[in-house]
């Protein structure tokens, strides 16, 4: 291992020289971290503020195996429609922290019930906030967190994704919706608008004129017309959305986790970077794939004909 890593800090470092200063520190730093947790034993990857038991949980509900390598958290707010208050979101990202730190698991689902993913922030908790309670509460840090989950996580939707519910299952990699899921932001009916992505995040899925309309009407859209728009991944009947998305997570589950957590890493750079920069960030993932058993397994595999073992290291 030590040798690995002399060798990738020689290459990074030299191509260091021939990428743009800023992001090629950046990205020695993230290779520097990449490097430390690989060396750490697993045991101690757990952070000691993550070690919630599971079934501490009030509002959400954790099964770290609902099938091979894959976790599923499922919001538990029926009768308030899985609305998202601030100790749920405080679950949820306390969860998928120490889900990501289990080297067990490499795929969340994240779902509701068939009624409602959930729909929306809780209007109740935030209704007689002044903006400096809504400042001090900062009640999106939550949602920072999440998104710096590196594995993967697949919502399956079935009934409303309104408000903070459609921006929640926007933050995931990929929707499985219900043919019930209705999606929408409609922030605007009350006095408000998004505050968790919907502006940015629908309108890069939809498109300018879809996104504007849902902003400022608060129109929903069904499951087809989210899959015609490509916010959704596939639609399925209800009695299957949920078993379908775990069959996807199976499907990326049994890949290379660190080549997965890599191209995730890549693909939501898109979202952030220029094309040159997000190239450069692509190569360097690529290169480092190659620092994985599981590339010399995948390739030798794919070379010997026969099926790859990976094991995330
Ligand atoms: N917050 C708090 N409570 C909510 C809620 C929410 N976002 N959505 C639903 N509920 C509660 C209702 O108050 C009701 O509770 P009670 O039984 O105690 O009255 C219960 O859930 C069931 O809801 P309804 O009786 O309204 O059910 P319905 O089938 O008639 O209507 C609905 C369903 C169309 C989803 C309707 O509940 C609704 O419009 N909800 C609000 C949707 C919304 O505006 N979401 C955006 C919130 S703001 C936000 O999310 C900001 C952000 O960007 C993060």
């Amino acid at each position: 291992m030590i040798a690995i890593r002399q060798m990738m800090f020689l290459s990074l470092s030299y191509d260091h020289r021939i990428i743009d200063g800023a992001l090629g520190s950046q990205f020695l730093k993230r290779v520097a971290d990449l490097l430390e947790d690989f060396d750490r034993p697993t045991t101690n990857l757990i952070a000691p503020h993550a070690q919630t038991d599971f079934m501490d949980y009030t509002f959400i509900t954790v099964n770290p195996e609902a099938a091979q390598h894959v976790a599923l958290i499922a919001l538990n707010r029926p009768k308030e429609l899985n609305a998202l208050n601030l100790q749920l979101m405080g679950e949820l990202r306390d969860a998928l922290r120490q889900l990501d730190n289990n080297p067990d698991v490499r795929v969340t689902v994240l779902t509701g019930n068939e009624r409602a993913f959930a729909a929306g922030a809780d209007i109740k908790q935030m209704a007689d906030k002044t903006a400096i309670d809504m400042w001090q509460i900062d009640q999106f840090s939550t949602w920072d967190s999440i998104k710096k989950t590196r594995k993967p996580i697949i919502a399956a939707v079935s009934g409303f994704a309104l408000g903070g519910g459609c921006e929640l299952a926007m933050l995931c990699d990929m929707i499985v919706a219900s043919e019930t899921a209705q999606f929408g932001q409609p922030e605007i009916k009350i006095g408000t608008m998004p505050g968790a992505g919907g502006t940015q995040r629908l309108t890069r899925a939809v498109g300018k004129a879809i996104a504007m309309e849902m902003v400022l009407t608060g129109k929903f859209i069904g499951a087809q017309e989210a899959y015609r728009l490509g916010l959704v991944n596939r639609v399925v009947p209800v009695a299957l959305y949920l078993q379908e998305a775990i069959r996807l997570a199976q499907q990326v589950a049994a890949l290379s986790p660190v080549a997965v957590a890599l191209a995730k890493e890549s693909v939501l750079q898109a979202f952030n970077t220029s094309l040159d920069e997000g190239l450069v960030l692509e190569r360097k993932n690529f290169y480092l794939s190659f620092a994985s058993q599981d590339q010399k397994e995948g390739m030798a595999a794919f070379v010997e004909k026969r099926t790859p073992n990976f094991n995330g290291r």
